[in-house]
């Protein structure tokens, strides 16, 4: 009885913590959260080895749009199809789908794995011993010779050993474009954001809704950053996110590109605010709206509606250099005292870079998959077109959270959403507070 009231003590600790760490003080309580993870890890191993019993496993992410469930469920049948049991727990929004998991592995009840991006968001728990290394399997099965890019082996291995599986490759630098709205404005598709623009206006004259957006800081971070570095260019932005370079960052670029991006709002509708992402791509995949500056996961949505790439809808990377950015997803397994659970974890983790698995995971989500020997023989057209950047060293764009811890980047999108959404901040009120991030040591 103790033991649960203690856990229940934790579980509403961890909840009020993970609450405050994303909204207020994030450095102090962060290193207060941190401390509270290590004293409390001890008791939080009771029930979790229930997920051990006939290869049961319990898996936590966020993809709930259709595409995103045709993608994930190619992952359980794969499973299925060796024996096992999946305990699906889907989360809407990847911010809740990421608490939800630390706030079980604090909680004393872990998930058998669950799903985070390739970046930095899991690096505390890799740090505070709280994840299975899977350099077993890694090692066994030679990951290292064929995990493609090489980059995606640097955000899984920490003091040389596998913390998580990285999936796939998701590229955020791509405008997806309803064919039909376009040729009903009469406007040629654009190949950069200036030259979309130029026609919007037109296409609002036509009576469509020239840019569909989700409007929430993650969407209104991501396409923020699509203007930026199809405008000055990966080695630009790479000054700014990965060396904090303030001389760059003040060189009177930045302040082209938030004007730009406030350009952008007039050809957003005012049912922006708290859309979900696959909801703005509907309104391009039913010709409501022109366009959409999405990742591609967005494919998997016109895929499940049967829509064709080049035919129904087009995929254009924008800018004069194209750039496939290295965004995406990996699973991490979180530690359990029950040996059962351990072997469970290393045999999903084996599944998940099987090249049959790859193939078929990748094609349903729209991604790249995180190797080069798999059959992409299915690939559609815009998938294609990220398969010959992806072999392309100078075409891979590192993305902010790939440098950047979670803090940094959700105060950065906190500033870009509220630029977008407040006309009265201004241009050199924003770069003043997004200077400030820069420097903060986040
Ligand atoms: C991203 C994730 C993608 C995609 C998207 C929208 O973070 O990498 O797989 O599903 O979220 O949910």
């Amino acid at each position: 009885m103790l033991v649960l009231q203690v856990k229940r003590f934790i579980d509403l600790i961890s909840k009020t913590f993970y609450l405050i760490l994303n909204f207020k003080g994030r450095k102090i309580m962060k290193k207060f959260f941190s401390i509270l993870l290590t004293l409390f890890i001890p008791l939080s191993f009771t029930n979790a080895s229930k997920a051990g019993g006939h290869m049961e496993a319990e898996v936590i992410h966020w993809w709930v749009s259709g595409g995103e469930q045709a993608a994930i469920s190619k992952f359980a049948e794969a499973w299925q199809d060796m024996g096992g049991t999946w305990i699906d727990t889907a989360i809407t929004g990847g911010e809740n789908a990421r608490g939800t998991t630390v706030n079980r592995i604090i909680g004393g009840n872990p998930p058998t794995a669950a799903q985070f991006n390739i970046s930095k968001q899991f690096v505390d728990l890799v740090e505070q011993g709280q994840l299975q290394s899977l350099e077993e399997v890694a090692s066994a099965e030679g990951w290292r010779d064929f995990i493609y890019p090489p980059e995606l082996i640097e955000t899984c291995e920490f003091e040389g050993e596998f913390y998580c599986v990285p999936v796939n490759i998701h590229s955020a630098q791509w405008m997806w474009i309803n064919n039909e709205v376009f040729e009903k404005a009469g406007v040629p598709k654009p190949n950069t954001i200036q030259d979309f623009i130029a026609v919007a206006p037109q296409i609002q004259d036509a009576g469509f809704i020239p840019l569909a957006l989700g409007g929430q800081p993650w969407q209104e971070g991501l396409m923020f950053d699509v203007v930026a570095s199809s405008t000055l260019g990966f080695p630009h932005m790479a000054k700014l996110y990965r060396d904090k370079d303030v001389e760059a960052f003040r060189d009177g670029k930045m302040e082209m590109v938030l004007q730009t991006y406030r350009d952008l709002n007039k050809f957003i509708d005012e049912g922006a605010p708290g859309r979900l992402w696959n909801d703005a791509t509907a309104m391009v995949v039913e010709g409501k709206a022109a366009m959409q500056i999405m990742g591609d996961w967005a494919r998997g949505e016109f895929a499940v509606a049967g829509k064709e790439a080049k035919v129904d809808y087009d995929c254009v990377i924008p800018g004069k250099e194209k750039y496939v950015a290295l965004g995406g997803d990996v699973f991490v397994f979180p530690k359990n005292s029950d040996p059962k659970v351990k072997e469970i974890q290393l045999k999903m983790a084996s599944m998940m870079v099987n090249p049959t698995v790859q193939a078929n995971f990748n094609n349903a989500k729209g991604s790249l998959p995180m190797r080069l020997d798999v059959d992409t023989s299915a690939a559609d057209a815009c998938m294609q077109m990220g398969l010959e950047l992806i072999q392309q060293p100078s075409a891979i764009m590192r993305e902010n959270d790939d440098w950047n811890s979670p803090a940094f980047t959700s105060a950065w999108e906190d500033i870009i959403s509220e630029f977008r959404n407040d006309p009265n901040y201004s241009v050199s009120a924003a770069m003043d507070d997004l200077e400030a991030v820069l420097t903060s040591g986040l």
